[in-house]
């Protein structure tokens, strides 16, 4: 057992002294949660696909630079039974600057990209197409599938002064509240070495986590080790937070004083 000799145990310590404590820490760990809703609803839409994934991560911090997929595929000759004068209409409507204006463009009779699309891709390109070579995957009936994949996609990392700021609110802090908790778990009644194995595994997280929002400006892949050490950092520190929660409502076997 960890500090059972020593003078302060936290189980020992008066009930509303306790109790105070494990809401204090309860109070935390519900701020983390809270923030952890406020870093994906911050990043999820960085790539303009719904929900967070590993290239919002990398668009925030290193940036992401993308082509369009529908210019893609039409430029590399897809789909073989496309002309060659649609695949130039196509491509010029897709390089031009109103998008939505000249989709359904009347002006452009046959030539407008609904006409040509809906002639051309749409056997294949709908959410229920079914036949052969079908691909209900890339829904192309409606504009709003179209426009999803009709950019080419350019996401700046934030401004150094910007990570600048955002690392000086947050590495003090959550260094600090590692360290209050790490201290409280030692006085509980789990062992040291435990308790040394979780702080230490949440302290490297948070400072891969916090070295990261810099190395991966240059070196993309190192977005997942930021997302890593978070979870790290989050996983241990709420793991001290619970086992000092444990060690305030669990009331001690016997009071030292007994003997
Ligand atoms: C005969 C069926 C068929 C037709 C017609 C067809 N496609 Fe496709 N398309 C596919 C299949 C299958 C794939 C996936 C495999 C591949 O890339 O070849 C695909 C892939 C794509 C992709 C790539 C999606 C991605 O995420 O990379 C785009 C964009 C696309 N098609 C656009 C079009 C457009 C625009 C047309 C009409 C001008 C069209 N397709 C006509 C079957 C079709």
């Amino acid at each position: 057992m960890s500090m059972n000799n020593s003078a302060y145990a936290l189980r020992f310590t008066p009930l509303l002294f306790r109790l105070g404590v494990a809401v204090l820490v309860i109070t935390l760990l519900g701020g983390y949660i809270v923030s952890g809703l406020h870093l994906r609803w911050h990043y999820e839409n960085r790539d303009e696909v719904p929900g967070l994934s590993m290239n919002d991560i990398i668009g925030a911090y290193h940036g992401v630079q993308s082509p369009s997929p529908l210019v893609e595929a039409l430029e590399s000759g897809h789909p073989e039974t496309l002309s060659g004068a649609e695949r130039e209409a196509l491509l010029g409507w897709l390089s031009g600057g109103n998008l939505s204006g000249d989709y359904d463009n009347l002006d452009l009779g046959e030539d407008a990209p609904a006409e040509i699309i809906a002639v051309n891709c749409l056997e294949c390109h709908t959410r229920g197409a079914t036949g052969e070579g079908a691909m209900p995957g890339v829904p192309l009936e409606y504009f709003d599938e179209i426009e999803r994949i009709a950019y080419s996609k350019d996401i700046q990392p934030a401004g150094e002064n910007i990570v600048a700021m955002s690392q000086h609110a947050h590495a003090p802090t959550m260094a600090v509240i590692l360290l209050v908790i790490g201290a409280l778990t030692l006085t509980t009644r789990f062992t040291a070495r435990f308790v040394g194995f979780v702080l230490f595994v949440a302290a490297f997280g948070l400072f891969v986590d916090m070295a990261g929002w810099w190395i991966t400006r240059e070196v993309a892949w190192f977005a997942h080790a930021i997302v890593i050490g978070g979870i790290a950092y989050a996983m241990g520190t709420s793991l001290l937070g619970a086992l000092v929660v444990l060690d305030c409502v669990i009331p001690a076997k016997r009071c030292p004083a007994d003997g």
